[in-house]
């Protein structure tokens, strides 16, 4: 594996959903803070698994992971500001555990054409706290089948084949969740994907082809009601309700997206598999825009951090497809799973865990202010609940890429784990049961990690005019 900083040509491919695992940073951290054992296993790792962009080979090794932590193999501890957003009820939350045990005694798998008491109970209950009209629930293994049955589901209940979604989104790594994704790193040289998906501009000032200035205008709305009356026929529009990388749109977005896919026929599907579920500081972000989408798919969370699991819910009129199999997956009703999902359910009422995202979100944005404050490689702050994001520019408005890795990894060997998305955004999703002492240690922790950035970037300029 060689390191080398990106050449401009793959930078474009790189500023997608997370750092880089190739680049001369990732060198230095490597050959200095991972040691021992862990070496040996990464070594390992490195050999046994196929190689891909942005995972393998892995950054560290896990031994431990719980509430708001994770442990690596030499015992070092690291507050999870990543989690891939599977932690709103932290790690190995007991309640859930004890659930999964429970359940692993009682029945262990539901062979298919079998239902069984856990599948139903988290069905009835994602529905009764669902945006109301969301009465049909389906489950699946992972967020991108359930994005795949969204899509299939779209295409029996319009007759129609194509779709409008959104430049630099994800909506998973499958073929057809590719074809409405918009990262080339997912996209570039992997082709032809599904016929007939369009893509927009999604709601990001910056870069914006139609130049909307320092908040967007609502331009990129209107653009999709155009691109869905000159085409016709549109199945749907798909798209995240809101991104940390790179966007959460602004209060209107959603009610005028929305009109127009009525207008124009098109069905309105919202992937909050990362931000569903209290992140945002209402259980689903689409509550931020008070619509209700024709389709929601959820995910990640959802099976406690412990489980795999994710769910389509759908409008009782899209209840259509009865003579196609929309996902047929094996685990699809796996009881253990359901049984993870509704604990995890209960552990978000029982803890308050929406609102708390919202309290802790809004004492992280004026910490968030403060540094961008002190550090002036800090451009914008982006947040709703615990959903964050830092974008670091030169003064130049390029990004900051190289900075934004030496802040990442000087967090990591301070005890911060984040990831970087779109090259130069410090992406921040904590565990909702963090502390409010815990959110201010990771704080602390960055600002120490940008000084030192700060500090090495003008000790090397000093050595070029000395
Ligand atoms: C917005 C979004 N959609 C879909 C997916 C795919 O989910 P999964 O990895 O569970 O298949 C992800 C995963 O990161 C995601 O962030």
């Amino acid at each position: 594996m060689t390191h080398t900083r990106p050449t401009p040509d793959d930078t474009h491919a790189l500023l997608s959903e997370g750092d880089v695992n190739f680049t001369p940073e990732r060198a230095a951290f490597a050959a200095d803070f991972v040691t021992g054992a862990t070496r040996e296993l990464l070594a390992e790792d490195a050999e046994v698994f196929l190689h891909q962009s942005l995972s393998t080979p892995c950054l560290n090794a896990l031994s431990g992971a719980e509430g708001a932590w994770i442990t690596d193999l030499e015992g070092r501890r690291y507050l999870d500001f990543h989690g891939n957003n599977v932690h709103q009820t932290g790690f190995a939350h007991p309640d859930i555990v004890a659930a999964v045990k429970r359940q692993l005694d009682e029945l262990s798998f539901c062979t298919r054409r079998y239902t069984c008491e856990p599948a139903v109970a988290l069905a009835k209950r994602l529905r009764d706290c669902a945006p109301a009209g969301l009465t049909r629930v389906l489950f699946a293994p992972g967020g991108t089948s359930a994005i795949g049955m969204a899509l299939k589901l779209a295409r029996v209940a319009t007759g129609r084949f194509k779709f409008v979604s959104m430049w630099d989104a994800f909506h998973g790594a499958s073929l057809d969740a590719i074809s409405v994704g918009g990262e080339a790193v997912f996209r570039k040289n992997i082709g032809p994907l599904l016929p007939g998906c369009e893509h927009v501009p999604p709601p990001e000032p910056h870069g914006c082809p139609f130049r909307c200035g320092a908040s967007c205008t609502l331009a990129c709305a209107d653009y999709i009601d155009y691109v869905l009356s000159k085409e016709g026929d549109v199945a749907a529009v798909i798209a995240e309700t809101v991104r940390c990388t790179p966007f959460i749109p602004p209060k209107d977005y959603w009610q005028r997206v929305q009109a127009a896919c009525d207008r124009h026929g098109a069905l309105l599907i919202l992937d909050e598999i990362p931000v569903g579920l209290g992140r945002t500081g209402r259980m689903f972000a689409c509550e931020h825009y008070g619509i209700v989408p024709d389709m929601l798919v959820l995910g990640k969370g959802l099976g406690g951090g412990i489980m795999p699991l994710a769910a389509l819910l759908a409008k009782e009129e899209l209840n259509v497809a009865a003579h196609t199999a929309l996902g047929h997956y094996t685990h699809e009703k796996n009881p253990v799973a359901c049984a993870a999902g509704l604990a995890t359910l209960e552990v978000i009422e029982k803890e308050n865990l929406v609102a708390r995202a919202e309290e802790l979100g809004n004492l992280a944005l004026s910490r968030m202010r403060e540094l961008a404050v002190k550090h002036p490689l800090i451009t914008e702050i982006r947040g709703l609940g615990l959903l964050m994001g830092l974008v670091l520019r030169r003064a130049d408005g390029s990004p900051a890429m190289e900075e934004a890795e030496r802040v990442m990894y000087a967090c990591l060997r301070r005890g911060l784990n984040f990831k970087i998305t779109m090259g130069c955004i410090l992406t921040l999703t904590p565990a909702l049961v963090l502390t409010e002492e815990e959110l201010m240690l990771a704080f602390g922790i960055l600002d120490e990690a940008l000084t030192e950035v700060k500090a090495r970037a003008s000790g090397s300029k000093d050595e070029t005019l000395s």
